[in-house]
């Protein structure tokens, strides 16, 4: 194993590691031939979603010394959607370098992924991806819902409909006050099928969790359970594996993109798990999105496509159960951390057709994403098709552009604004380079002048992302960007738009010799230092995970186990 690279050698070295890591309480006898299993924790107070994963690490721990490991836990940077700004995203990549080069600097034999909120959970994958060091995920689960007025509620779903009734003037300030004062009830992530349940889902799908621990809810005691499993699994993984690269392979990522276009889940699942792919060597391209998504039916009545939380899964057998049901479409040979194939030991799932149905009778016949290409995203655009409005979906309409976010805010409720239900909404400077880091801008909020006329919504176009927790007719993730000089930069107030799902077009119908002589629009300043210069100098474009260029799978893991130390010689600790 890795960790004897440290620990069991007779040099000074081995002496130098032995008495360093005995200040922590282990010492050389426990230490003897036992596998190291690092619990890698994306705990933080700054983050609702993943508070409680301290508790769940000592489930954890308990698994690994039942198992006869050794627990080492170490933390990470903590992505929060709701209070880092611009966005989480911009530091995902900044993570999973983090989480790649933590596993790859310690003697870790295996390694326990504990995350929660929506990038925390990508980034651990990349970094495993990137370390090839046995891993294995355990997510946070869903929080439990607030209720308001006695209907359960999403954390993000339910309360973009709120602010659209509060703008309209059909709901009071003291109304909203009394739901913010009900919002949060408990830790966990966002109970309905938002990005971070979607990347739990996927993360069973992938084969990088044990069966079943996705939808099981933060504050319910069989999580712990999970827990112990997951350490007990863990230290069996450390012994003889399977890697990642032994489990990420492509008949993974065709699993959890059919996984991902069955439940009706996040766009913000495409890049991660574009991204994932890249760091593990997986060639993966937005029409295999596409492809998938026509073969598979909607067979989940989730927020924001259909009306149940997350949870309601766990009833009918969780995602277990879901895989079980999508079997003739599956690649059941692929291999998971358990060891065996996808649905080894999977039973079948009691009836509810509320919540899951089967593939004959499913919600609606294709998946619940559709890749857009056209003049307006020769690289590629994403729509929810399951979370859109029907009639919306085939729609010519004017442009009104904004040219970033601050004019967005200033503008989108002038009364005097010239826009009606037909108008195509469209920001750009909202991509990777142009947010920075694509913020979830993409669901532009309704001018208020239309929604207090009823309007519930509008085609709306971005280089940006929007919320696994929003809703509407929302074209996102414009390739290439207009900060990369893509063509929103180009496009105009007053141009005719046309979206046609399908057809899978997003274009404007202006000449091509006009539109091409255009000047662009001005492009955003680029930062002169720190992170912020590394973003804007080398990520990548979303049909290309939005990574950095310099990540990719052939950089070929390097391992740091340390070499020999000379006596005498004191620079190595
Ligand atoms: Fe963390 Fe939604 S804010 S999962």
């Amino acid at each position: 194993m890795r960790s004897a690279q440290w620990f069991a050698r007779d040099d000074l070295a081995g002496f130098l590691h032995r008495s360093s890591i005995a200040a922590t309480g282990i010492n050389r006898h426990t230490l003897d031939g036992r596998p190291v299993i690092g619990i890698c924790n994306s705990w933080s107070d700054l983050v609702s979603c993943n508070f409680h994963l301290r508790g769940l690490a000592d489930a954890v721990k308990r698994g690994v010394a039942q198992a006869g490991g050794i627990a080492v836990e170490f933390p990470t940077m903590s992505l929060g959607e709701s209070l880092m700004k611009p966005t989480a995203m911009l530091y995902r990549n900044l993570v999973a370098m983090e989480v790649e080069e933590s596993i790859r600097a310690y003697p870790i034999d295996a390694v326990v992924l504990l995350g929660g909120c929506d990038k925390t959970v990508p980034a651990q994958l990349m970094g495993a991806a990137g370390a090839d060091v046995p891993a294995i995920a355990l997510t946070g689960g869903p929080a439990n819902p607030a209720i308001f007025r006695g209907r359960e509620l999403g954390v993000g779903t339910d309360l973009w409909g709120y602010v659209n009734e509060l703008r309209a003037g059909r709901m009071s300030q003291s109304d909203f006050d009394e739901l913010e004062a009900a919002s949060m009830p408990s830790v966990g992530h966002c109970p309905e099928l938002g990005t971070a349940s979607t990347m739990a889902a996927l993360t069973e799908a992938l084969g990088m969790a044990l069966p079943g621990s996705a939808t099981i809810p933060a504050t319910n005691s069989r999580r712990y359970a999970f827990g112990e499993a997951t350490g007990e699994r863990a230290v069996a993984l450390a012994r003889s594996g399977p890697r990642p690269s032994q489990i990420l392979t492509a008949a993974a990522f065709d699993n959890a993109i059919t996984t991902l276009m069955a439940l009706g889940g996040s766009t913000n699942a495409v890049v991660h798990l574009l991204a994932i792919a890249r760091r593990i060597g997986v060639p993966l391209s937005l029409d295999r999105f596409d492809e998938i998504s026509a073969r598979t039916p909607l067979i989940a009545n989730l927020r924001p496509s259909g009306e149940e939380l997350f949870a309601r899964l766990n009833a009918v057998g969780g995602i277990p159960a879901v895989l079980d049901r999508l079997a003739p479409l599956l690649d059941t040979t692929a291999l998971t951390v358990t060891g065996q194939p996808l649905l080894a030991g999977t039973r079948p799932s009691p009836v509810d057709d509320v919540v899951l149905s089967s593939l004959d009778t499913p919600f609606a016949p294709t998946g619940g994403i559709a890749v857009l290409r056209g003049n307006l995203a020769p690289d590629g655009a994403l729509i929810k098709t399951s979370a859109a409005t029907p009639a919306l979906l085939r729609h010519r309409g004017p442009a009104l552009v904004f040219d970033d976010h601050h004019e967005l805010s200033h503008r989108i409720d002038d009364p005097d604004l010239d826009v009606t239900p037909d108008t195509v909404l469209v920001l750009r400077n909202a991509g990777p380079i142009g947010g920075p880091g694509m913020p979830e801008w993409g669901a532009l909020p309704l001018p208020e002048k239309l929604l207090r006329r009823g309007v519930t919504d509008m085609v709306r176009i971005s280089d940006g992302r929007m919320s696994g927790t929003a809703f509407g007719t929302v074209a996102v993730h414009v390739a290439p960007e207009a900060a990369a000089g893509g063509p929103l930069s180009k496009l105009r107030t007053g141009d005719p738009v046309v979206l046609d799902v399908d057809q899978r077009l997003l274009a404007v119908d202006v000449p091509d010799d006009e539109f091409h002589g255009r000047t662009p629009s001005t492009m955003p300043d680029s930062p002169s230092r720190g992170y912020l210069r590394l973003v804007n100098d080398h990520i990548m474009q979303a049909d290309q995970g939005c990574d950095f260029d310099f990540m990719p799978a052939d950089g070929a893991a390097q391992d740091l186990a340390p070499r020999s130390i000379p006596a005498g010689w004191h620079g190595g600790w």
